[in-house]
C-alpha cells in the first residue's frame, strides 16, 4: 500500500493506493456511520461494507443534482444522524461528488471519506477536494472544497467494471501524463494491454501515479486561483460535447483532448508528431478520438462555460506532451478553431 498526502485550507486528506474496502473499518469510527452509495456498488459489495446504515442513490449523471442531495438530508434526518456522524461515500465520481457535498453541508459538515469503486474517481473524482452537484443545465455548478479525510483505492474493485468505464478512467490517466509526466505518457504507451487487462502491478502504479500528479496539483493551488487550471486540459471542449451528445465523461474529455491537442500544435507549442502520439494512445485505450459532433451545439456550449470570462476563455494547451500552459483565447478564435479541427 502507498500513501500520498493532501493538505487542505479545512483539513487534510490521506490517499491510501492498494488497501482495500473492508479495512475500511479502520479509518472511521465505531459507531454512528453512514455509507452514501449507489445500486450496483451495493450489488457487488455491500458484502464488504462495514456494519452501518446505508443510503443508496440513483446512478446517472442526471441524478447528481440538489433533489438527490435533499433526498439525503431527510434520510439522514430521519436516522437522526448528528455532528458526530460520519458519512463514507463508496462509489464513482457521482457517489464521490454528492457524498462530500453532504458531508460537508450537511449539519455545516460531518466528517467524511471516500472509497472510489471506478477508475474515473480513483484517479481523478475521490480526489482534490472538489464536491458538488450540476445545477440548471450546468455540470458542478453548485459545491465546496473541502478534502475528505480519507480516499481506499481498492483496485479489486474495478474488476467487475463495464469495459467502457475503465477506458473511461485511463482517459483522465492520459490527461494527467499529458500534463504533468511524460514518462508515465511513456509508461502508458507501454504498457496499454496490460492496463486495458487492469494487471494488478500496472494498475497499481498508473493510479499512484496520476494521484501524485493531481496531489501535487492541488497542494499547491486547492481552490483552482492558478496552476490547478492545468487540470482541465481537454475539459473545456470534453463538457460542451458531454452535453451535446450524452456522451460519458471520459470519452467526451477524450475527444476534447483532442480537440485542445490540435489547438496547441496550431499555436506551434506541439509538434504534430506529439499531437498524433496522443491520438494513438487514446485509441488503444479504446477511447474515441473524433466523435459526430454539431458544431453549432458545441459553440453554444463554450459560450455558455462558466469559465468563459467576457469575450475570452482560459484553455489549457500542451507545451510538449508532460508540460502544460493555461493560455487565453478569444471567443472569435476559437470559434474558428472548432468549425475547422471538429
Ligand atoms: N470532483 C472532481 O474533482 C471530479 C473529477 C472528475 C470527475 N468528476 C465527476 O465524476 C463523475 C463521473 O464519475 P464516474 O465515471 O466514476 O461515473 P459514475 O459514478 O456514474 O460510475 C459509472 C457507473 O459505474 C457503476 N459502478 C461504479 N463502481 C462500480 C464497480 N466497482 N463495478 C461495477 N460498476 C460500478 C456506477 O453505478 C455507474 O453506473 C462525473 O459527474 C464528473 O463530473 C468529479
Ligand atoms: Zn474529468
Amino acid at each position: 500500500m502507498k500513501l500520498l498526502e493532501i493538505h487542505g485550507s479545512r483539513g487534510a486528506s490521506t490517499i491510501l493506493i492498494g488497501e482495500s474496502l473492508r479495512d475500511v473499518r479502520k479509518y472511521i469510527p465505531t459507531e454512528e456511520v453512514v455509507i452514501i452509495t449507489d445500486a450496483n456498488v451495493r450489488h457487488y459489495y455491500s458484502k464488504d461494507f462495514p456494519p452501518c446504515e446505508v443510503i443508496e442513490i440513483g446512478t446517472g449523471e442526471r441524478i447528481k443534482n440538489l433533489d438527490t442531495v435533499q433526498g439525503i438530508y431527510g434520510k439522514l434526518v430521519e436516522l437522526e444522524a448528528g455532528r458526530s456522524s460520519f458519512i463514507v461515500g463508496i462509489g464513482g465520481g457521482i457517489v464521490c461528488d454528492i457524498a462530500g457535498f453532504v458531508g460537508s453541508t450537511y449539519l455545516r459538515g460531518v466528517r467524511f471519506g471516500f472509497v472510489p469503486s471506478t477508475l474515473l474517481s480513483q484517479v481523478d473524482a475521490s480526489v482534490g477536494g472538489k464536491n458538488g452537484v450540476n445545477f440548471g443545465g450546468y455540470k458542478n455548478m453548485v459545491g465546496v472544497f473541502n478534502q475528505p479525510e480519507f480516499v481506499i483505492c481498492d483496485m479489486n474493485l474495478l474488476r467487475t467494471l463495464p469495459e467502457r468505464e475503465i477506458s473511461c478512467g485511463f482517459a483522465e490517466i492520459v490527461k494527467h501524463a499529458a500534463i504533468g509526466d511524460a514518462n508515465l505518457f511513456t509508461y502508458l504507451e507501454e504498457h496499454c494491454e496490460k492496463a486495458l487487462e487492469l494487471d494488478i502491478e500496472v494498475i497499481e502504479k498508473l493510479v499512484y501515479d496520476s494521484v501524485v500528479i493531481k496531489s501535487s496539483i492541488v497542494n499547491r493551488d486547492e481552490r483552482e486561483e492558478g496552476g490547478r487550471r492545468k487540470l482541465n486540459f481537454g475539459h473545456t471542449f470534453g463538457h460542451a460535447i458531454e452535453k451535446t451528445t450524452g456522451v460519458p465523461h471520459g470519452e467526451a474529455v477524450s475527444a476534447g483532448m483532442l480537440v485542445a491537442s490540435a489547438l496547441s500544435a496550431k499555436r506551434r507549442h506541439l509538434e504534430a508528431e506529439e499531437a498524433e502520439r496522443i491520438e494513438a494512445l487514446l485509441k488503444k485505450l479504446k477511447l474515441p478520438t473524433r466523435l459526430e459532433l454539431d458544431v453549432e451545439r458545441v459553440l453554444d456550449a463554450l459560450r455558455k462555460d462558466k469559465k468563459r470570462k467576457g469575450d475570452s476563455i482560459n484553455l489549457v494547451l500542451l507545451h510538449g506532451i508532460g508540460n502544460a500552459v493555461v493560455e487565453k483565447i478569444s471567443m472569435r478564435e476559437l470559434e474558428a478553431v472548432v468549425n475547422e479541427i471538429i
